[in-house]
């Protein structure tokens, strides 16, 4: 196993990019410990690649110093960025914005700082910039981060299950405000366009409906469950309801403004079915969203220990030297994936996936007439 590059101690570079999720921290701490018991040197570029365009001021050497107590701590030392496209960079200029590609700016910064791998932390964009830049020459191995869970080649991705356990809390709280004003809740839980987190979160908090991007309902079957319920003298309902949901033959409600990125923002969807819901069968209904509460704080300890079972193995492939691929796992074990298999197309929930056929079986709707 490579310790050294001819005679030299290795120089790693860490970044993570895209919307943080709990566990970034963990990684980072990972790697570094590791890396640092081999001997080797451990630099952080901040803001997403950003650190690679722009040097001087965004690229950190990180010391022990520098990861003390930060394994419980949400978000990332290093800071995060949604921007920073190096292929598409968006410049201000004289004349306005301009898209540029400054790639080859990044992987010229990378040799000139005579880095031996990067350690790319992120979701689907940040691993699909990475594959373009390891076909560059960039020596680099992915780790895969997303509170939403749907990058494939992986059973499950570091945020996810803190994700979850935040949102299934939100839902134990909702239960009893619901209950004592005999109303009917609507909640709006992040994902994008899959409904991980809105299936696990709504099952374990025992919703009555859950709406996901994957099954388009329809409103007067959400409706039917509603008045059902009340028939039944259970007097108030819980409606949980993906941010990628949308009705039969509708389209997902977007935020005004797409992130730099072009990137689609979601949201709004609670406040729509809310108002249905209470105009269709009269019965008083509140929405709310989740929001960014899902990704902030302290990672459960599913992953803590995933992410930092993650970082050590991304030192380890570097060492063999697996570059091009993404640190996955494949219960029970930590392998390593190609970058091309990860970012092939977004893992969604297959509609007749088991927790799907369970949570019908007793009765938790899903909008679309089913059980
Ligand atoms: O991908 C993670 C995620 O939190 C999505 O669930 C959500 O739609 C999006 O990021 C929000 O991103 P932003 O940081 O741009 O608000």
């Amino acid at each position: 196993m490579a310790r050294t590059n001819g005679g030299r101690k290795l120089k790693i570079a860490l970044s993570t990019g895209g919307g943080d999720a709990p566990g970034l921290n963990a990684v980072i701490r990972a790697a570094a410990k590791t890396a640092w018991c081999l001997g080797w040197e451990v630099w952080g570029i901040q803001e997403g690649f950003e650190g690679l365009i722009d040097p001087r001021r965004k690229l950190v050497r990180i010391d022990p110093v520098d990861i003390r107590g930060i394994l419980t701590q949400g978000g990332t030392i290093l800071g995060t960025a949604n921007r920073g496209n190096p292929f598409k960079y968006v410049m201000e200029t004289a004349r306005g914005r301009r898209e540029v590609d400054l790639s080859g700016r990044v992987v010229r910064n990378f040799k000139r700082l005579k880095f031996d791998a990067l350690i790319a932390i992120g979701g689907e964009g940040t691993l699909g910039l990475s594959l373009q830049l390891s076909k560059m020459g960039i020596p680099i191995i992915g780790v895969p981060k997303t509170i939403d869970n749907d990058l494939m080649g992986t059973d499950i991705t570091f945020g996810f299950d803190t994700a979850v356990s935040i949102a299934t809390d939100a839902i134990d709280r909702l239960h009893s405000t619901a209950q004592s004003h005999r109303r009917c809740m609507v909640v709006e839980l992040m994902g994008r366009y899959a409904g991980w987190i809105a299936l696990n979160a709504g099952v374990s908090g025992g919703a009555d409906v859950i709406l996901l991007p994957e099954i388009p309902f329809d409103i007067e079957s959400v409706c039917d469950k509603v008045r059902d319920r009340d028939r039944r003298k259970k007097l108030f309902s819980i409606v949980v309801a993906s941010e990628g949901a949308k009705p039969k033959g509708g389209t997902r409600v977007l935020k005004e403004g797409a992130t730099a990125n072009h990137v689609e923002r979601l949201g709004g969807i609670a406040e729509w079915l809310g108002r249905e819901i209470q105009e269709r069968t009269g019965k008083e209904t509140r929405s709310l969203v989740l929001g960014h509460l899902q990704r902030g704080g302290v990672p459960t300890t599913f992953d803590r220990l995933l992410a930092t079972r993650m970082g050590a193995a991304a030192i380890r492939f570097v060492q063999q030297g697996k570059f091009g691929h993404m640190v996955a796992l494949r219960t029970p074990r930590i392998v390593a994936v190609p970058l091309s298999q990860a970012i092939k197309r977004l893992k969604t929930v297959p509609p007749d996936h088991d927790t799907i056929m369970s949570a019908r079986a007793m009765g938790i709707s899903f909008g679309d007439g089913h059980c």
